[in-house]
């Protein structure tokens, strides 16, 4: 009997086509759509009064959703429309008078890089910590790049082109004892591990809705440690950021302790809806079954590929790796417009083809894709 994906229902996609890119974008849940119709009901026979009747509490809500997946509080978690925004709030925040440095690793995702570099003319290096393989980068690369000068540690907690994971708790341990903070891009992780971000002892970490939370594009967050907060002064900043934002006390600043300091503006109100909705799948699905669905159905992949002589590009232990499958070829691109043609949708990065299976697709599936980049290899298309 084949292994049946679970909560297949949520997903009408799968009555259509084999859909492995969902650690570029999960497809639209069915509860998602309903959440969707919710906010355009309300936006309609509302207007202006769904702010105070409805939104705010919902905007809250949602606070209070990220804080459970991560194991924080209510007030360590600012909305930001995405990961990006994120990491310029943290950027923006830090004194680099004495320590002038931030560390990123050369595979992480381009903005982890770009926020920084985007600071170069005003003193600030950055410096990359080289990955052997293109597939992780050790612990002791890390602890021999950070020094005195670290006031920043920037990396992923899973990355991006090879799904491997990193050991961010040991991370923050190598930083804090140089004296530098840890923010962690965990887009790629949150919702695909069970994380306690407390536990962790990292200094920030930002992730949003797009991938394994299954909210859509447009929301993301950022959680920063109780304690930091107080000391830390965003200069990239917005109304919202404001201890209370309805005073529109235009002549000062007034930012309360918590994370809400490091939001901008007037968050937006679908895509709340949605990530709303994708969140509480996650609960219901519940994070044990997605972890164990993942390393099952990403095994199937690894080790199809291997047994036809392909090659990957991503840790070959499912321990090591979230649901993300990099298979190489010489022509990603062609390669994943012949596998679409094939009815299995899959993503390119450089020199590999992306599979990113979730709960709800079945060992079939698996199979299927596995036989198809078989036969494109194959053809070298
Ligand atoms: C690891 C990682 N970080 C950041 C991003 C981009 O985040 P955003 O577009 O919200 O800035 C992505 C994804 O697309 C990603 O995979």
């Amino acid at each position: 009997m084949s292994d049946g994906g679970i909560f297949r229902d949520e997903f009408p996609i799968t009555e259509r086509l084999n859909y492995l890119n969902n650690c570029s974008l999960t497809p639209m849940p069915r509860r998602a759509q309903a959440a969707l119709d919710e906010y355009a009901r309300l936006w309609s026979e509302w207007g202006g009064r769904a702010w105070y009747s409805h939104w705010m509490n919902e905007l809250e809500a949602l606070r209070a959703d990220f804080a459970t997946v991560l194991g924080a509080d209510t007030d360590e978690i600012a909305l930001q429309p995405g990961v990006s925004t994120a990491l310029v709030a943290v950027a923006s925040a830090i004194d680099y008078s004495e320590r002038d440095t931030v560390v990123v690793a050369d595979i992480d995702f381009p903005t982890d890089g770009h926020v920084f570099l985007a600071r170069e003319h005003q003193g600030l290096k950055v410096r990359f910590v080289h990955s052997p393989d293109g597939v992780s980068v050790p612990l002791e690369a890390f602890a021999e790049a950070i020094d005195e000068r670290t006031a920043l540690v920037c990396t992923g907690h899973v990355y991006y082109a090879s799904g491997a994971l990193q050991d961010v708790a040991a991370l923050a341990r190598i930083a804090h004892a140089k004296g530098a903070l840890l923010l962690v891009d965990a887009y790629q992780s949150i919702g695909a591990f069970p994380f306690d971000v407390h536990a962790s002892g990292v200094d920030f970490l930002a992730g949003g809705t797009l991938k394994w939370l299954m909210g859509g594009p447009g929301m993301a967050f950022l959680y920063v440690r109780r304690e930091l907060s107080p000391r830390l002064r965003p200069t990239a900043l917005g109304w919202w950021s404001q201890t209370d934002p309805f005073s529109f006390d235009v002549q000062h600043l007034a930012l309360p302790d918590t994370a809400r300091r490091f939001e901008y503006g007037t968050p937006s109100v679908p895509t709340a809806y949605a990530a709303r909705a994708g969140l509480s799948l996650l609960r219901e699905v519940g994070i044990d079954r997605v972890r164990a669905s993942h390393k099952r159905l990403s095994q199937g992949l690894v080790d199809g590929a291997l047994s036809h002589g392909l090659r990957v590009r991503c840790p070959t232990d499912a321990e090591r790796r979230t649901s993300i499958v990099t298979i190489v070829h010489p022509d990603p691109h062609r390669a994943v417009d012949a596998l679409r043609a094939r009815g299995v949708i899959v993503d390119s990065r450089p020199g590999v083809v992306r599979f990113s299976p979730h709960f709800f697709n079945t060992a079939d599936e698996i199979d299927a894709a596995v036989t198809a980049m078989v036969e494109v290899s194959a053809a070298r298309v």
